[in-house]
C-alpha cells in the first residue's frame, strides 16, 4: 500500500480558513468535502465563527484534539506558515495547500515556500501545492479541492501541474463521460511531486491508468528510478508542455518551471515505459483506451466499414502508426463471401457497403474478431438512411464483452445522428471516436506498452574492462589547473584511451623536430593540427595538414602552420602542434553527449561529418539506460546511417560490434565523470573491422565535490 494512503483516504480533515461566505474557496472545500460523502470528521477552522455548515468550527487546529490525517489550508500566504506549524503540533499527516502566491509570485514568495517546506520536514508532515486546486478521490470518496463538482468514478488518475488543466478537464469529463478514480493538482510541488503521486497511483487498485500532465520535472534520475517500476504495474501517460521554446519559456513564467530538453524527456520516457502523449486529445483518446479495453496481443488490425473513403483514411493511420492490416484466413475470407451481398470487400478492410444494417455488422465484426490471425478492431460506421448506429453500438458491446481479449474502437463518424450511438459505445467501455486516425493512434499506445512489457528484462550492465579512470581524473585536473574549459586534441585522445576507445593516436610536438620523430615513430602518412586552447576551428586559420609522407614534409608544413597561425591570430597562444596518424577509410558516425539539466548526460550516434546538423539522423538514450550491448544496438538501429553500416548497394558491412563497444565506452565515460559537460566524438569512423574515433572535443567544468 501507498505510503501517501493518508492524502487519498484520510480519516479526518480539517479545512484551515473554512468560511460562511459562498464565494470564498474556504467554503468551496468545505461543502465538496461534505458534498463528496466523506465519511470521517471534518472540521472547519476560523477563529471568527462557531459553527460552518452546520459542522463545530475551532479557532485553530490545536483546539480540534482528536486526530487529523489532512488539513486543507485556505487562508492568505501571509498566514500559512503560522497555520502549517500549528499543524504540525497538532499531528496532521499532510497538508494540502490550497493558498497561491509562492515560488510562482518571485523571490519572497519563494522564501515563503521554502519555510513552508522546512516546517512539513521538521514535523514529517507531506504537503500538496502549495498554488493548487486540491485532491479528489471518488473510491474512498473525498474532495479536497475548490474545484466545481466530482468526478465520475472511475479507474483513470490524473495527475496535473496545471491547476486550470484539472478543472477543465473535469468539467468536459462530464460531457465525455469519462469515470476518474483520482483528480490531483499538483501546484508548485513544493514537497509533493508527480514522481511521488505516480508511484502512489500505482499502488492504488482503482487506478488503472495514470495520466498526467507536467511542465517540468526537476528531479529526472528519481523520475526513471520510480517509473520504470510504476509502469510494469500500470500504463503512465503523460503530456509534457513546453516542448518549443517558446512554450519552454511560456513555462517558466506560470509556474516557475525550468523546462528540461525535449529530447531528454523523450529518452527518459521512453527508457521508464512512460507513453508520451503528443496533445490533450491524445492523452485522454489513449486513457479511454487503456482504461477500457484489454491490451493487443499484437498489431494485427482488422477494420469492418460501411464506407469505403474512411476505411482508407483509417488503412492509412494504420500504416502510419506502424500497425499492420490483418490477413485473413481462408475461412474468414469464405466465410464472409458466402454471408455478405456479392458487391462486398471480403479483404481487410471489410467494406459492407453502405446499406449495412445491424445484421450484417454483426456478422463481420464477430467473424474477423474470432480469426486468429485479428489482434484488434476496428469498426467504422457512417450514417446513412438505412444504418442502425444505436443497435450496432448494443452489438459492439455485447461482442466485445463475449470476445474480451481483443480491444475493439468504434468510429462513428458524423454528428447529431450519431450522437446517441457514440454515448451508448463510451459507458458501456467501447473507445468512440469521430474519427479514425485517433482510434488507431491509441491502439499504436496500446501496442507500444504491450510490448514494453513483454519485453524480457535489461540485461545486466556490461562489465567493461581496459578502464583507467585515474588517467582520466589526472587528465581533467591539469585542465582545471591550466584554467581551461575545452580539452586540447591530444588531451581528449588521451581520455578515450583510457577508456579503451580506439581513437587516432594524437601526440603534441612543440618543435619540428619533435613532430617528425613523434611522425616517424606513429609511420608516414600523418597529419598535423594547430594546437591552441583559443582556436576551436582550426582549417579555418589554416592550421591543418593532412597526407604528410616524410619528415621534411612534416617540418615544412609545421613552419608553414605556424606561420598562418601567426598570421590569422597574432595573439592565441600556442601550446604546439598535434601530429595524428591517418586513419583509414570507413563509414563516418557521430557519437556525442550533451549534460541535461534534469535528466543527466545524454547520449547521441547517428550520421557524422558535416551532415548532422542538416540530416538530423541521430537516436537519444540517458546514459543511465545504455549500459547493455542490446540497448546500444537498438539505439544504432533506430537511425538511417544504420543501412549504410549494414552494408548500403553492395558494399561491405562495417563493424557494427565495435561501434556499440565506442558508445558503451562514451556513455560509461560521461557517467563516470560529471565533470564532462558536453562532448562530440565526430566522426567516428567506421571501418570494416574495427572502429576510430577521429576527432574528439570534450567540454568541462569543475564540480564542487558537495554539488
Ligand atoms: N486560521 C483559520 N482561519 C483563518 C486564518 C487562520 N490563521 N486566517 C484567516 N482565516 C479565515 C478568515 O477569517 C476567512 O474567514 P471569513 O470568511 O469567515 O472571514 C477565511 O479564513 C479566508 O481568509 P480570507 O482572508 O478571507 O482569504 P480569502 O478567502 O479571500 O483568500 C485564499 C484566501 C483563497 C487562500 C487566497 O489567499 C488565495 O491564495 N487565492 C488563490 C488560490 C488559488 O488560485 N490557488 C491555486 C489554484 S490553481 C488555479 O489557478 C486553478
Amino acid at each position: 500500500m501507498s505510503n501517501l494512503e493518508f492524502l487519498f483516504n484520510p480519516a479526518h480533515i480539517a479545512v484551515v480558513g473554512a468560511s460562511r461566505s459562498t464565494q470564498k474557496i474556504g467554503y468551496a472545500v468545505l461543502d465538496n468535502i461534505i458534498k463528496s460523502s466523506f465519511k470521517g470528521n471534518i472540521y472547519p477552522i476560523n477563529p471568527n465563527e462557531e459553527e460552518i455548515a452546520g459542522l463545530k468550527t475551532y479557532c485553530s487546529v490545536l483546539d480540534v484534539k482528536a486526530p487529523i490525517d489532512v488539513a486543507v489550508i485556505s487562508v492568505p500566504a501571509k498566514h500559512a506558515a503560522k497555520v502549517a506549524e500549528e499543524c504540525g503540533q497538532a499531528g496532521v499527516k499532510g497538508l494540502i495547500v490550497i493558498t497561491a502566491g509562492f515560488k510562482e509570485v518571485g523571490k519572497e514568495g519563494l522564501k515563503q515556500e521554502q519555510e513552508l517546506r522546512s516546517i512539513c520536514k521538521r514535523y514529517g508532515m507531506r504537503m500538496l501545492g502549495p498554488n493548487c486546486v486540491g485532491l479528489m478521490d471518488t473510491h474512498s470518496p473525498v474532495n479536497a479541492s475548490f474545484a466545481e463538482g466530482f468526478p465520475n468514478r472511475g479507474n483513470i488518475s490524473f495527475i496535473s501541474q496545471s491547476g486550470a488543466m484539472l478543472v477543465s478537464i473535469l468539467d468536459w469529463s462530464f460531457e465525455m463521460g469519462m469515470g476518474f478514480s483520482r483528480f490531483i493538482s499538483t501546484g508548485n510541488k513544493a514537497d509533493l511531486t508527480e514522481i511521488d503521486l505516480i508511484e502512489s497511483c500505482a499502488d492504488d487498485p482503482q487506478t488503472s491508468v495514470i495520466l498526467c500532465y507536467v511542465e517540468d520535472i526537476t528531479d529526472g534520475e528519481r523520475f526513471v528510478r520510480v517509473c520504470s517500476e510504476a509502469s510494469k504495474k500500470k500504463p503512465i501517460i503523460i503530456l509534457k508542455s513546453g516542448t518549443s521554446s517558446a512554450g519552454a519559456q511560456a513555462a517558466s513564467s506560470h509556474t516557475g518551471a525550468l523546462a528540461g530538453s525535449n529530447r531528454a524527456y523523450d529518452a527518459a520516457f521512453r527508457q521508464s515505459g512512460v507513453l508520451r502523449a503528443e496533445s490533450m486529445n491524445d492523452l485522454f483518446d489513449m486513457a479511454r483506451a487503456f482504461a477500457t479495453q484489454p491490451l493487443p496481443g499484437n498489431s494485427r488490425t482488422a477494420i469492418v466499414t460501411n464506407a469505403g473513403g474512411p476505411a482508407i483514411v483509417a488503412t492509412d493511420a494504420v500504416e502510419k502508426y506502424g500497425l499492420k492490416m490483418a490477413r485473413f484466413t481462408k475461412e474468414t475470407i469464405d466465410k464472409l463471401r458466402e454471408h455478405l451481398p456479392s458487391e462486398a470487400n471480403l479483404y481487410n478492410p471489410v467494406d459492407i457497403l453502405g446499406d449495412a444494417r445491424d445484421d450484417r455488422y454483426r456478422f463481420a465484426l464477430e467473424t474477423v474478431i474470432e480469426d486468429e490471425n485479428v489482434d484488434n478492431a476496428l469498426v467504422l460506421l457512417c450514417p446513412a438512411a438505412v444504418t442502425e448506429p444505436e443497435k450496432t453500438a448494443r452489438t459492439i458491446v455485447e461482442l466485445n464483452n463475449k470476445h474480451n481479449h481483443k480491444p475493439v474502437m468504434a468510429v462513428y463518424m458524423g454528428g447529431k445522428t450519431l450522437t446517441e450511438g457514440r454515448s451508448y459505445l463510451t459507458t458501456n467501455s467501447i473507445p468512440a471516436f469521430t474519427f479514425p486516425e485517433p482510434s488507431v493512434n491509441s491502439l499504436r499506445g496500446m501496442l507500444q506498452y504491450a510490448q514494453y512489457l513483454k519485453a524480457p528484462d535489461p540485461s545486466e550492465p556490461v562489465e567493461l574492462t581496459g578502464i583507467d579512470k585515474k588517467a582520466v581524473r589526472k587528465i581533467l585536473d591539469d585542465v582545471f589547473a591550466d584554467r581551461r574549459v575545452v580539452l586540447l586534441g591530444h588531451e581528449a585522445s588521451d581520455v578515450m584511451s583510457a577508456y579503451g576507445i580506439q581513437v587516432s593516436k594524437t601526440y603534441l610536438a612543440e618543435s619540428e623536430d619533435e613532430a617528425a620523430e613523434i611522425g616517424e615513430k606513429l609511420g608516414f602518412p600523418v597529419a598535423l593540427k594547430i594546437s591552441s586552447p583559443r582556436i576551436a576551428h582550426k582549417t579555418d586559420v589554416g592550421g591543418v595538414a593532412i597526407g604528410l609522407h616524410s619528415d621534411k614534409e612534416v617540418k615544412k608544413a609545421y613552419r608553414k602552420i605556424i606561420e598562418n597561425v601567426h598570421y590569422y591570430l597574432p595573439d592565441a597562444p600556442i601550446y604546439g602542434i598535434e601530429v595524428q596518424d591517418m586513419v583509414e577509410e570507413g563509414i563516418e558516425v557521430i557519437v556525442g553527449m550533451s549534460r541535461d539539466v534534469q535528466f543527466g548526460p545524454l547520449v547521441v550516434f547517428g550520421l557524422g561529418g558535416i551532415y548532422v546538423n542538416l540530416l538530423e539522423d541521430v537516436s537519444f538514450r540517458l546514459a543511465s539506460g545504455l549500459t547493455t550491448r542490446e540497448e546500444v544496438k537498438k539505439m544504432i538501429s533506430e537511425t538511417r546511417a544504420y543501412t549504410l553500416l549494414k552494408g548500403y548497394r553492395g558494399k561491405k558491412p562495417a563493424d557494427i560490434e565495435a561501434l556499440s563497444e565506442t558508445i558503451l565506452r562514451t556513455s560509461r565515460l560521461v557517467s563516470d565523470f560529471r565533470e564532462i559537460t558536453e562532448m562530440d566524438i565526430n566522426p567516428v569512423r567506421v571501418h570494416y573491422k574495427g572502429a576510430t574515433a577521429l576527432d574528439v572535443k570534450i567540454t568541462v567544468e569543475e564540480v564542487n565535490e558537495k554539488g
